[in-house]
């Protein structure tokens, strides 16, 4: 038998006394230590670490959204499309991570549920800012929050700036002009439906050569509400899969309420102009 090989024989740094390692680099000791079990199930876990790598994937989300958002505000569509891409692949990769989380049986759930008490993904406040920057603005979403201040003015400063899908119409507004009331609407309510937004994107998607950058935006935006609609059906169809028809730990009537979640459109003409096509 060789000797086990030494990586330090071709350079390998072994001594990181005084030296930053990866550990201090990633601060690993301070997220490898936040999966605190509630209970003394096995699966307990997966549930833990499942929520919160989804966590940190929508915080990336995040941060490529507000810089996308700011670059299209500048009219930089460039890197805002490379932006918006990689927004639509972190969430192809939360929905792939959906296959891990499905090996949960309604018996391993059930033996720990109880420990959740209240708390869902209802209030991810991070869930909640995405669909704020995206559009999906509804007020009554910021009460689960009001025990935390600092939380409320966080999504409170979303509502009053301009979403993703604004900016996006400020831009279509460059090239094919559209009512003040689209442009100055009250930015903290939902977006509706409108008739004069519709005629635009449609004029853009029979014309793809003569409005190409806003070609190219309006398919980057549909291509990540493609993904997110996607996620929204795998947690749907997990929560199903789980807990069947029981009211969600957060109070919901739970599938009945995700299923509602189905219909919500981030970009209602992008999807509805196709038809007319
Ligand atoms: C077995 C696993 C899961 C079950 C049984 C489950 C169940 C539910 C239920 C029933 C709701 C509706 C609110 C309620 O009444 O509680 C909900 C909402 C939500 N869950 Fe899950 N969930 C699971 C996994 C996850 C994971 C891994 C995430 C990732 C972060 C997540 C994020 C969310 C979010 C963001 C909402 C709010 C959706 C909205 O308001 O549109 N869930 N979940």
């Amino acid at each position: 038998m060789t000797d086990a090989y030494d990586p330090s024989a071709e350079g390998a740094q072994m001594e990181f006394d005084g030296r930053m390692s990866y550990g201090d680099y990633l601060d690993l000791e301070h997220i490898l230590s936040a999966q605190k079990t509630w209970t003394d199930t096995h699966d307990e876990m997966l549930f833990i670490i499942q929520h919160q790598t989804s966590e940190l994937w929508m915080k990336l989300a995040i941060h490529e959204i507000a810089a996308a958002r700011r670059s299209l505000a500048a009219g930089e569509t460039r890197p805002a499309f490379k932006m918006l891409a990689r927004v639509a692949r972190i969430f192809e990769q939360l929905n792939s991570a959906w296959d891990v989380l499905r090996t949960m049986t309604p018996s391993d759930y059930t033996a720990f549920r109880d420990a959740l008490g209240q708390s869902s993904g209802f209030q991810s406040y991070q869930y909640r800012q995405i669909e704020f920057m995206l559009g999906n603005r509804n007020k009554a979403m910021l009460r689960p929050h009001e025990h935390r201040a600092g939380i409320v003015q966080m999504l409170e400063d979303e509502l009053a700036q301009p979403s993703l899908y604004d900016v996006a119409l400020r831009l279509l507004n460059g090239s094919i002009p559209l009512p003040d009331a689209v442009l100055n609407r009250d930015l903290s309510r939902p977006w509706k439906p409108d008739q004069a937004v519709a005629d635009a994107w449609t004029q853009v998607y029979r014309n793809p050569r003569k409005y190409w950058e806003l070609y190219e935006l309006a398919e980057k935006l549909v291509d990540f509400e493609d993904y997110f609609r996607r996620w929204r059906f795998n947690h749907v169809t997990t929560v199903e899969r789980v807990i069947g028809f029981k009211r969600g730990t957060g109070g919901t009537g739970g599938v009945s309420y995700l299923k509602r979640m189905l219909e919500v459109e981030l970009f209602p003409e992008l999807w509805h102009l196709r038809t007319d096509l």
